[in-house]
């Protein structure tokens, strides 16, 4: 599968009578109206929301693909070979393979990068950002206006030291110019009493989380808040629903720092229904490396999600050597 991955240019077409141009890849063709994304491919052919599609499109680009599966619907989507990616259609659908029209292409991870890129600086307009929650941002329906100039993903600032601490490159919360969003007005954002013992002074630092977390102004989209080695503690503010249905290639964590997501979860390969997880505030959850699974979260709330980023673990679950829970009860 991997070994033939085609490493190939986006073939950019003409506009269309609305101002959007399409596009292919492969085999796959991609072209959008007011309200949706066409998208065909030899044996078959899809049709899904603009909005839908271009949340997922961005945050696929800006993660790099992320781990395993990325769902943009029960059809469409990619899977991550690390270094090279399946686009898919209806090949982990049940009624489409039954059908015949299942297929998948793999292609170098800049292909799909760049191509992905190309399609959404072209059809994203001004005034409207996929990462924002769709509350505190514009429409993406409607003809073309013209092409937004805001980046299309969100740069990490990394840090040099812990945050807060002279030297570090990261500008304090307060500093950032991002407010207190409108959804955790209430949270506490008082900083922590650090009490250094004499000839510590500078070494040591500690800050709100809460405070770091309710300054986001993008939703779904975690950032990277601590590495231990493979070991990788993210962060994230969510709003309104996950814009992808993840199929996980290992284990990952959840804990929920405020409020309340809902989880579906769904067998990986099928789709059939596993399960509902409705998560509070101080609740924990794994989930397990053979699933697929989108978060609902009715208000705006805090989530950390724990990943283990060791390149064995694909393998290890796939060939059955790991158990795809954590837990034996
Ligand atoms: C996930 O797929 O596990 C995921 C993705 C984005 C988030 C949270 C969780 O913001
Ligand atoms: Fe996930």
């Amino acid at each position: 599968m991997t070994e033939e991955a085609k490493n190939v240019d986006i073939v950019v077409g003409p506009a269309n009578h609305l101002g959007y141009s399409s596009f292919q890849l492969g085999g796959f063709e991609f072209s959008r109206d007011e309200y949706f994304v066409h998208i065909k491919w030899p044996k078959g052919k899809h049709v899904m929301e603009i909005d839908r599609f271009l949340r997922a499109m961005v945050r696929d680009i800006g993660w790099g693909f992320f781990y395993g599966w990325i769902f943009f619907d029960d059809v469409f989507g990619t899977h991550n070979h690390y270094g090279t990616v399946d686009i898919f259609a209806g090949a982990y659908d049940e009624g489409c393979k039954a059908a015949g029209i299942d297929y998948l292409e793999t292609f170098t991870s800049d292909s799909v990068s760049k191509g992905f890129e190309t399609i959404s600086k072209n059809w994203i307009n001004e005034g409207y950002d996929p990462l924002n929650a769709p509350m505190e941002t514009g429409s993406p329906m409607g003809e073309k206006t013209r092409e937004s100039d805001k980046p299309l993903l969100r740069n990490f600032i990394a840090a040099k030291r812990m945050l807060g601490l002279k030297g570090d490159v990261a500008v304090r919360s307060d500093e950032t110019g991002h407010p207190i969003n409108r959804a955790f007005a209430d949270v506490p954002v008082d900083n922590p009493d650090i009490e250094v013992e004499p000839g510590f002074e500078g070494q040591l630092h500690a800050i709100n989380l809460f405070d770091h977390i309710a300054r986001s102004d993008v939703t779904w989209n975690p950032s990277i808040s601590s590495a231990t080695r493979n070991s990788l503690c993210c962060v994230t503010s969510e709003e309104h629903m996950l814009p992808v249905i993840h199929g996980n290639d290992r284990n990952e964590w959840f804990f929920q720092l405020s409020d309340e997501i809902h989880w579906k979860v769904q067998d990986k390969n099928t789709g059939r229904p596993r399960g509902i997880i409705v998560m509070k505030a101080g609740d924990v959850c794994a989930m397990p490396a053979d699933i697929r699974h989108q978060g609902f979260s009715p208000k705006r709330s805090m989530l950390m999600v724990m990943e283990n980023a060791s390149p064995d673990l694909p393998e290890l679950y796939a060939s059955g050597k790991l158990a795809p829970y954590p837990i034996e009860f």
